[in-house]
């Protein structure tokens, strides 16, 4: 499996993660709405959300199983817009994505999207999940409007004392 590439679209360039990320990125992700339907809290400090930075760089160790995570940077004024994961395990993938509060809903989550999957695609990924809380209409929205199908599975969660649920979504990739 080859490394995590930098991906471009028409209006954003995905930046594969690193550490020296954390100073710009401390503010968005300090947000506590970012994680109203996400797992994860709000880093204590620059130092801390760098040492996670560098924990989701390392990876999980496993040689078939590839931790990928891109910084998404709006090409016009160089803003960062969101963060984009996928969890590669050839031939399957399951991928998360998040756009940073004030810059929702002008689809930039669709096209960052559409960049990863067209990756996995060329490295041979052919299903991909994704998986949201069933209150999180923009996600689900995100999911359907890339083609993904909700399955029959569905996964009973607990997200910050409430009970909830998982939808699960599915993609086939040619
Ligand atoms: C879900 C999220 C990534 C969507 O980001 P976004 O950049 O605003 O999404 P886009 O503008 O690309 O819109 C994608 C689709 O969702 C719809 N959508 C976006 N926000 C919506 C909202 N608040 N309510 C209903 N639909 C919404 C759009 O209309 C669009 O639908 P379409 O494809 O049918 O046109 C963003 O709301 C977010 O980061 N939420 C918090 C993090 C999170 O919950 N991530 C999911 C965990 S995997």
């Amino acid at each position: 499996m080859s490394a995590v590439p930098p991906l471009a679209t028409a209006r954003l360039a995905l930046e594969p993660l690193a550490a020296a990320h954390a100073a710009e990125a401390y503010a968005p992700f300090a947000d506590p709405a970012l994680y109203r339907y996400m797992l994860g809290e709000p880093p204590a400090s620059v130092d801390a959300l760098r040492e996670h930075f560098a924990r989701l760089v390392a990876g999980s160790g496993r040689d078939d199983e590839l931790w990928a995570n891109w910084l998404v940077r709006r090409l016009d004024d160089r803003a960062l817009v969101g963060w984009h994961q996928a969890t590669v395990t050839v031939p399957t993938a399951s991928i998360a994505w998040v756009t940073f509060p004030a810059h929702r809903q002008r689809g930039y989550a669709r096209e960052a999207a559409a960049a990863v999957i067209a990756w996995l695609a060329r490295e041979g990924v052919r299903d991909v999940e994704a998986q949201s809380d069933e209150r999180n209409v923009a996600s689900r929205n995100t999911a359907e409007g890339l083609g993904f199908v909700p399955d029959a599975e569905s996964i009973p969660e607990t997200l910050r004392g409430e009970a909830t649920v998982d939808r699960v979504y599915r993609l086939k990739l040619d």
